[in-house]
């Protein structure tokens, strides 16, 4: 594992809400360890959990050497125990005031600890029916100006944040009275996936890409997020949000914002955030839009036996930009699918004259190019070269830069990227208010379609419609 340069920061306490859930369990709590083992994170921290289990620290304590030793198997058994001594536990509902008061009293027995005030990060690791709730306790608390002047507090809001246009809308207007801009940090966990940042070096760091990345250069833009794996124990959660709001709102269309962005300093936060915000307002409605339903999805525990959520869903838009207007892209996202792959696919148009030779007369010999976000860091440019022979023949040949195997952990992981840029207090890989409604904007027309979503077989590429 790499070693991030240390950065000194004030002691800092991470309070996750919903600190037993699947989130924390799977994602935060081992990607916690990991900056911890790479010394990125504060020289002095602790985490609080909170959540409905009676539970005391003690407990909480087994439950974050179980996560993390589960999901960093190689771990040294010291190491988990010396990070698990760092947790602490609240019990209580989110909805009422004492859990709040716990809350500020475990965070002032930390202060007392350290003999100062420490920074305080809140993680909402709970479904998104709770954000409203949350935020006007937290509110109302006084925990988010602990300290006010001394430390920072902050927010970070996982997706989806609200369910349609209006109520995104209402829980923005709700998050400006109630706290400052530099305190919330929108999560789409995709802007901080490193290949996926990826795409802005490969295109504003090699001009001979740059010169044919856009229309008249580039044919087609595909977009797809395909998963092998089911709802599997996330019926509930996933039954009342589905595959639009789940990947489609967010990392779908902040990936196509990225390949269609104008270069932008990207060191620059508000120009990143604003360039990432215009791509997403200048978004048609769909030309073509197909959702699908894999078949025994009904059956998922905590899932409506009449269920109308899409598991899958695939639509073809276009950008109203100069840059980009009339060309096609397909954005295309699904579960219990046969194929488990993240990817961009970037077709460029084809040359104008054919020197394709006797056998080749008949293909356009476009150039591709596919940057894989996962299951591995990999680039592929396929490009047409002579068939070695006497004859002069064309053959496609994949050009491959394969940039972190998936076995390779050496740069951070998308969760440590989001709790470390937090701590640092660099928004510019979380989504900005103007975003997340502009990505609303387009997403919500398509909530209201009335026919229910083709069914699909596991294991298949989607509904044969798509
Ligand atoms: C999450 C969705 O945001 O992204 C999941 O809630 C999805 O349903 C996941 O599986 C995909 O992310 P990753 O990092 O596994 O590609």
């Amino acid at each position: 594992m790499s070693v991030t340069p240390t950065i000194s920061i004030p002691p800092t306490a991470i309070v996750i809400l919903g600190g037993t859930g699947n989130l924390a369990e799977t994602k935060l709590l081992p990607a916690l360890f990991d900056l911890y083992m790479r010394g990125a994170l504060p020289s002095f921290f602790m985490i609080v959990g909170v959540s409905r289990k009676a539970w005391g620290d003690v407990d909480y304590q087994r439950y974050v050497t179980e996560a993390v030793s589960l999901a960093r198997p190689h771990a040294s058994t010291r190491s988990v125990t010396a990070f698990a001594s760092l947790a602490r536990f609240r019990r209580g509902d989110f909805d009422d005031a004492l859990t709040y008061a716990a809350l500020g009293e475990a965070l002032s027995e930390i202060d007392h600890l350290l003999g100062m005030c420490t920074n305080t990060l809140f993680y909402l690791a709970v479904p998104p029916l709770f954000y409203s709730t949350i935020f006007a306790e937290l509110s109302a608390s006084g925990l988010m100006d602990r300290c006010k002047g001394t430390t920072w507090s902050r927010l970070l809001v996982e997706k989806p944040f609200g369910r349609d246009l209006e109520t995104a809308i209402a829980l923005e207007a709700q998050l400006r009275e109630q706290f400052s801009d530099e305190q919330v940090y929108r999560i789409d966990h995709y802007l901080a996936k490193d290949a996926i940042e990826n795409i802005l070096a490969l295109r504003f760091g090699n001009q001979v890409l740059a010169d044919s990345w856009r229309k008249g250069g580039v044919a087609t833009l595909s977009i797809r997020l395909l998963e092998h794996k089911d709802v599997s124990t996330r019926g509930s959660f996933y039954d009342g949000i589905g595959a639009l709001r789940d990947v489609g709102q967010n990392h779908l269309l902040q990936m196509l914002a990225l390949l269609t962005m104008p270069p932008t300093d990207v060191r620059d936060v508000e120009a990143m955030r604003a360039a990432r915000a215009e791509i997403i307002e200048a978004l048609a409605p769909p030309t073509h839009f197909v959702r699908g339903q894999y078949d025994g999805y009904r059956d998922t525990e905590g899932v409506s036996p009449d269920s109308a959520t899409e598991t899958y869903f695939k639509l073809t838009t276009s950008l109203s930009t100069p840059e980009w207007s009339g060309v096609p892209i397909t954005l295309e996202a699904g579960k219990a699918l046969g194929e488990a792959r993240a990817d961009a696919v970037v077709r460029f148009a084809g040359g104008q004259q054919c020197h394709c030779g006797v056998e080749g007369t008949a293909h356009t010999h476009d150039n591709e190019l596919t940057i894989t976000i996962a299951p591995e860091q990999r680039i592929t440019l396929r490009l047409w070269v002579k068939r070695p022979g006497f004859d002069y023949v064309l053959e496609p040949r994949d050009l491959e830069l394969v940039h972190q195997s998936a076995t390779d952990r050496s740069s951070p992981e998308a969760y440590e990227r989001v709790l470390y840029d937090c701590i640092l207090g660099d928004q510019t890989r979380f989504v900005s208010a103007r975003e997340v409604t502009a990505a609303w904007r387009f997403i919500t027309p398509l909530l209201a379609t009335a026919t229910p979503p083709l069914v699909y077989t596991p294991g298949s590429s989607g509904p044969k419609a798509a």
